[in-house]
């Protein structure tokens, strides 16, 4: 049966990328028995330009046909002054949310061709492979209410609210205890409940949900702060992390900079029936925009990612985690992963070495 797949390259350097993975599909699609159709929709600011709206009614409808949506970047600063729901940004959380994408999947795995480009000794970060579990729908990026006002006193006060209901965490709890089975069957809990009661409940409910059902995964808990440091002293201890929507963001972005580059980190965003959304965990990079030099790894790795927990074509996931190995070891780098005698590739050259290493 023939897959549909959104493309939506967004903004900033989301074309480019999303264009070198493009070619990535086409090849599976002529040499290696993949079938899908694609089909393109406009998100973020772009959007915004064209239609007054981050998220157009046309691409949520094309976006809730597709089996999977695979996702570019949004924002860049001339948008920054807009107000919030017209914000590229927006356009991306209200996707999320309306699809009941509640499950982000961020993994942070080292290249061992890329040890020294991280910032941290190679002793430890090599063989670092780390899978991070976001909550993605709930928390205080969605928790009401939500707003700025001014106090009596003539005071500007502004309010956000950290809300999880017990069904939230346990669904994604199920999806974190679900994937530490098959890695490591070790799953570390991220939250503040030294101070805040929503975490309270957010550790009282992993509990219950390991007790009941995952008594054979090793659970521990950890404070966020705490959790933070470790990631860069001994990130190795790590096997699979859970934490809710605003912790993910942080955690995700440190354990990506374990990695060497924020350009070579891939994510998926699943709903109750594995349909998916998969994004490179790096922004839109307005500085570096059509120079041709952005790293399409990520984003052809989010590919891999679709091809696995979407499409069910594990072979093909395979095909392009190893041609993306194998285009690292011809020694091609783009300029984030720079080192010594490595030749510079451009963000065409990358695509185009994976393309010709799926042979
Ligand atoms: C991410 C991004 C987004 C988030 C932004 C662009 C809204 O930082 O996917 O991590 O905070 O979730
Ligand atoms: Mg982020």
């Amino acid at each position: 049966m023939t897959s549909k797949i959104l493309v939506l390259p967004g903004d900033g350097v989301g074309p480019e990328i999303c264009r070198e993975t493009i070619r990535v599909i086409d090849a599976l699609q002529r040499d290696h028995g993949l079938d899908v159709e694609l089909e393109e929709g406009l998100v973020g600011g772009i959007a915004y330009e064209e239609t007054g709206n981050p998220l157009p009614e046309e691409t949520l409808e094309k976006a809730r046909a597709a089996d999977a949506i695979l996702f570019g970047a949004v924002g860049g600063p001339q948008w920054d002054s807009l107000p919030r729901e017209s914000r590229p940004e927006s356009g991306l959380l209200r996707l999320r949310s309306e699809l009941g994408l509640f499950a982000n999947l961020r993994p942070a795995l080292l290249y061992p061709q890329l040890a020294h480009a991280s910032t941290l000794r190679e002793d430890v970060v090599s063989g670092l492979d780390i899978m991070i579990v976001r909550e993605l729908t709930g928390g205080i990026y969605f928790g009401q209410p939500r707003k700025t006002r001014t106090d009596m006193g003539g005071r500007r006060q502004a309010v956000n609210t950290m809300l999880y209901t017990d069904g939230e965490i346990d669904r994604i709890a199920r999806v974190a205890f679900d994937i530490a089975r098959r890695r490591g069957k070790k799953l570390c809990s991220v939250d503040k409940a030294n101070v805040l009661e929503v975490s309270q409940l957010w550790r009282d409910v992993v509990g219950e949900v390991h007790e009941k059902d995952f008594s054979d995964i090793e659970l521990s808990h950890m404070y966020v702060d705490n959790a933070a440091m470790q990631l860069v002293r001994a990130p190795k201890q790590f096997d699979t992390i859970v934490t809710g929507n605003l912790f993910g963001d942080i955690l995700s972005d440190i354990a990506a900079m374990l990695t060497g580059s924020i350009g070579m980190l891939p994510s998926a965003s699943l709903d109750e029936n594995s349909k998916g959304m998969y994004e490179p965990v790096h922004g839109s990079a307005p500085d570096i925009v059509g120079q041709g030099v952005v790293n399409p790894l990520a984003t052809i790795l989010s590919l891999a990612m679709m091809l696995r927990y979407t499409l069910a074509r594990e072979d093909l996931a395979d095909r392009v985690e190893s041609a993306v190995g194998d285009a690292l070891d011809r020694g091609l780098r783009t300029r984030d992963i720079m080192d010594g005698e490595a030749q510079v590739a451009s963000t065409g050259e990358m695509g185009g070495a994976v393309v010709d290493m799926l042979q």
